[in-house]
């Protein structure tokens, strides 16, 4: 069984969370009791990834409605507006809409508050299973095109952020990949990009692969293409966090330029994620909104300043990669090559099995 970041204390009625801040040197549990704590543990990133913020939001409703009843409160109101404060916590993740709006479908006819209360918790255990259950099915299929493509040879992988069981209910979506094909014997070694400025590869991804004993290599991002060009890098694989019905894919900053240059060399630019990433209100991905963070991220480093005091900064959490520089989409149904396979997916929410 992988790691495990979000732990509902069924005793308590408490949700625990493992503070991603301060991994891999420190492990420390916060605990939420309430909506607020839980908006604020996936605003200040304690808990970070879009399937893992999604769960951890469906878990805020439900400690909303514990709390609604224990105070005597109207219910309804408060998830409501339990709803609005989570889905403003971050804000390019579609994952945390779909998975509130998917908590609060059927909700409000429940009246008595018992009957409420271990129906978002038969909800929220649904959801975290279905993320797990997807992440298996998002490995084999990104495996099977990977070996198909590639041959038996064990394969040289690059990628970006934390894909891995820290950043969803279980196992990972691009991680994930890697942990089939590392089940299969076919990883030779991993390109992790340190993942400026918030660092997930070198904290969280690395700390992943060295828990499996899966072969890796550290790397700053602006080494990326020098690895491309003499490493012999197979494919690029990363997650997403919202996709637009035209296949552009928002993810962590830097992955555009990743995709840019995997084309540059000629290597498969991959990316995985699970249906619930797709937004299909959206044309295209300019119109995905695009979270910016704090300067401080990008302008102290352990606590030591490391710009000029009064430096500008820009530092947006995401980048959009345009659907023709994507070789592949891998689902937990299949992968996603062309206009036409993602056409099929919108309108049947089948894509077409390769
Ligand atoms: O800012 P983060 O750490 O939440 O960003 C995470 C990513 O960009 C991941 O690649 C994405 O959420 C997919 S996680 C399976």
């Amino acid at each position: 069984m992988s790691l495990r970041a979000i732990e509902w204390d069924e005793h308590k009625e408490t949700l625990k969370l493992l503070d991603q801040r301060v991994l891999p040197h420190q492990s420390n549990w916060i605990e939420c009791l309430n909506e607020e704590d839980v908006a604020a543990a996936i605003a200040a990133m304690v808990v970070r990834g879009a399937p893992a913020i999604g769960l951890t939001a469906a878990y805020g409703i439900l400690l909303a409605a514990i709390q609604a009843v224990k105070n005597h409160e109207a219910l309804w109101p408060r998830l409501k507006r339990a709803e609005k404060m989570l889905i403003a916590a971050r804000p390019t993740a579609v994952h945390l809409q779909f998975t509130l709006e998917e908590m609060l479908k059927g909700a409000e006819q429940l009246e008595d508050s018992d009957k409420t209360i271990s129906y978002l918790l038969s909800k929220v255990r649904k959801i975290e299973q279905e993320d797990s259950l997807s992440n298996r099915n998002i490995g084999a299929h990104g495996a099977n095109w990977l070996q198909k493509r590639r041959g038996k040879q064990p394969l040289v992988l690059l990628t970006h952020c934390n894909t891995g069981a820290l950043a969803t209910a279980d196992f990972g979506t691009a991680l994930g990949i890697i942990r089939t094909l590392q089940e299969r014997g076919s990883i030779s070694n991993v390109f992790v990009d340190e993942t400026r400025p918030y660092l997930q590869g070198a904290r969280l991804t690395a700390y992943e692969l060295e828990a499996e004993n899966i072969p890796y290599t550290l790397i700053t991002d602006s080494m990326a293409a020098a690895a491309m060009r003499l490493k012999k890098v197979d494919a690029v694989i990363v997650g997403a966090d919202r996709i637009a019905s035209n296949g552009d894919t928002a993810n962590k900053i830097g992955t555009y330029s990743l995709a840019v240059l995997a084309k540059a060399h000629q290597i498969p630019f991959c990316v995985a994620a699970p249906l619930a990433t797709f937004d299909w209100s959206l044309p295209s991905g300019e119109k995905i909104p695009i979270e910016e963070r704090p300067a401080e991220e990008m302008v102290i480093w352990n606590k030591t300043p490391i710009a000029p005091q009064n430096a500008r900064v820009w530092n947006p959490a995401f980048d959009v990669t345009p659907f023709e520089w994507i070789s592949a989409i891998f689902t937990e149904e299949g992968v996603i090559e062309s206009i036409a396979d993602l056409e099929r997916l919108h309108q049947r929410n089948t894509p077409s099995i390769t």
